[in-house]
């Protein structure tokens, strides 16, 4: 399976900012994808709790955010972040590994895939993992940065390693999953929410 470039570690003070707020805005887009009240939602590669933290609040005490990353060092500064914000009490932060979850099967309402998609070894195998931990009705909500051709360095992943709209919706589609909604929540991301079948 071919290597994937991941997001180096030692630039995760570049995954909370006030520009990346503006351009990312993870309230409104965990609103979008219709995370509610209750949800058990499964934040896979969660970084520094970018979606994690706001998803907390959003699910309240009856729910539950699984926060999983393959970096101890993401999962180190999660850790910090919630040391200096207080933890709500619903959020559960786990290593995981590049194609297991380690969670039970049908565990999660919820699972989000936030800038993520383009960095996994193994889309098939890790999306089958997600189906797993899904119940069904349960729902994937997908980030990712748009193929833009006006790319600079340092401007995120190259283009090479991007997926356009279409190509995500091609590979999560076909491990069992139905596209129900799209959003651009500014010009360089789009969202994608799907159900699983
Ligand atoms: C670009 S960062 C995004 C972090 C966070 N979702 C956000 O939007 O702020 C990608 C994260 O995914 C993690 N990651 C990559 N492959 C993974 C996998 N197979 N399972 C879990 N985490 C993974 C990386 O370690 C990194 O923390």
């Amino acid at each position: 399976m071919a290597e994937k470039h991941k997001f180096p570690a030692e630039h995760a003070a570049r995954l909370d900012n006030p520009e990346r707020r503006r351009l990312l805005p993870p309230e409104e887009i965990l609103q979008f994808m219709g995370l509610a009240p209750g949800d058990s939602l499964v934040d896979v590669g969660c970084g520094t709790g970018y979606f994690a933290l706001p998803a907390a609040r959003l699910v309240g005490e009856t729910g539950r955010v699984y926060a999983l990353d393959t970096s101890l060092v993401m999962l180190g500064k999660l850790r910090e972040k919630l040391d200096a914000v207080g933890n709500p009490g619903n959020i559960q932060v786990s290593l995981s590994q590049e194609d297991a979850l380690g969670l039970p099967d049908g565990c999660a309402s919820f699972v989000l895939l936030a800038v993520v998609l383009h960095e996994l070894a193994d889309e098939a195998s890790l999306l089958g993992e997600v189906r797993r931990v899904l119940r069904p009705g349960g729902r994937l909500g997908v980030v990712e940065w748009k193929k833009d051709d006006d790319w600079q360095p340092g401007a995120g992943p190259p283009p090479g390693e991007r997926l356009t709209a279409e190509e995500a919706d091609a590979v999560v589609s076909a491990a069992g999953f139905r596209l129900e909604k799209q959003w651009e929540p500014g010009p360089l991301h789009y969202c994608l929410v799907f159900l699983r079948e």
